[in-house]
């Protein structure tokens, strides 16, 4: 009901027609904010030639606010005390014999917990949980899976990784076999359409939809922040130019191998000469590693460490006590009723004992 736009209009007129303008400034701000970026790196670049500053000390300062971040945020989620077995399930729990239980939905074995993680972080099951629910005639409430969003999440993470994965020819020499062979099979339509892989296609596709949603469903645009734009925008940014660095303005990619390595090994030199494009990728990567700890980015690890995810569903099987748990002062029914039997029985309420 809620996602009928009839109903959304009708019960959140007032407020949403308050803050369509408000949250719709929240996309004209990130999208301000990656433009004066890339400025700043024209400006930066050709104006000022601070080619080291953009290349070196950039991407390292970034490289440390992540790990520092990062670590910092998951050292303190792994010591936040979770006194509570709270998993969150959606199927049947284990208790009598003959009834069915579902080892993946309500896990109740850590190779459950196990199965139930890596479908949802390899396959994103949980998004096909995430209903549309829609009034259709009156009184007639239907729900349905929202797989489109599924679709574009998969082809987005997966294509991510792959091109992550491909990147990895500029770090190492030689060159794994492994990464040689997921690049050929990404470029298998080489022959059809020069140079660009399926992936590019893939994540360029997915991001669009991804972004697109955020501003054509008013539901999902009321709940968007700025930070959800920028991220989507920045990403889009750094797959952008490197697709223009891959196709139209290409980069000299010795120089490229070059820099990667001598800053592996901690020896850093400077780029002569690459073109303005890759600059602008490289700013991109670093501002999002940076930014990365900061952001919701972190439910990459998150999900590891989440205790309604990670534990299993025992607690008809188990006694779970709190540690802290002191003694509490109760007072018993029985209790209860020694004080005021007289008065209950005055007043007819039925007694237990007498
Ligand atoms: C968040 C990380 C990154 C993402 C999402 C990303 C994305 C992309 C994409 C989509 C392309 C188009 C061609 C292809 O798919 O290979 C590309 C090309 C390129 N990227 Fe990245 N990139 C990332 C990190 C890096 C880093 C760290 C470097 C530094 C070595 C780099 C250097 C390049 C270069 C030189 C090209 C042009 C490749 C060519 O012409 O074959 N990228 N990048």
């Amino acid at each position: 009901m809620f996602k009928t736009k009839r109903f959304w209009v009708s019960n959140f007129g007032f407020r949403a027609s308050n803050l369509q303008g408000f949250k719709i400034m929240g996309l004209w701000y990130s999208v301000s904010a990656i433009l004066l970026l890339t400025f700043l790196v024209v400006i930066g670049i050709e104006g000022m030639g601070l080619v080291s500053f953009f290349t070196i000390f950039i991407p390292y300062a970034a490289l440390f606010l992540f790990v520092v971040g990062f670590l910092y945020r998951v050292l303190k989620w792994a010591t936040s005390p979770v006194p509570f077995h709270i998993p969150t399930v959606s199927g049947q729990q284990r208790s009598l014999s003959w009834i069915k239980a579902d080892n993946i939905d309500s896990p109740y074995t850590t190779g459950g917990v196990v199965k139930r993680l890596a479908l949802d972080i390899l396959l994103f099951r949980p998004l096909l949980k995430n209903e549309k629910v829609e009034m259709q005639a009156p009184q007639r409430l239907l729900f349905k899976p929202s797989v489109l969003l599924w679709f574009g999440a998969m082809a987005f993470h997966w294509s991510f990784l792959v091109i992550l994965l491909r990147h990895l020819r500029f770090f190492l020499e030689p060159v794994p076999s492994t990464i040689v062979i997921l690049q050929r099979v990404d470029s298998i339509f080489q022959g059809l359409i020069p140079v660009i892989y399926i992936t590019d296609i893939i994540i360029l596709v997915a991001l669009g939809y991804l972004f697109v949603r955020r501003i054509i469903y008013p539901q999902v645009r009321y709940i968007s922040l700025s930070s959800d734009y920028f991220v989507l925008l920045l990403i889009l940014g750094i797959v952008l130019s490197g697709v223009l660095m891959r196709l139209i303005y290409k980069v000299d990619l010795v120089q490229v191998k070059e820099w990667a390595m001598a800053m592996l090994r901690l020896r850093p030199v400077a780029p002569k000469e690459v073109n303005l494009l890759f600059y602008i990728h490289l700013f991109f990567i670093s501002l999002l590693v940076a930014y990365f700890p900061l952001s919701k980015l972190m439910h990459m690890p998150g999900i590891f460490l989440s205790p309604t995810r990670n534990l299993t569903n025992t607690s008809r099987n188990q006694r779970h006590i709190n540690p802290w748990d002191y003694p509490v002062k109760t007072h018993t029914y029985e209790e209860y009723e020694e004080e005021f039997r007289d008065s209950m029985k005055e007043v007819g309420l039925p007694i237990e004992k007498g």
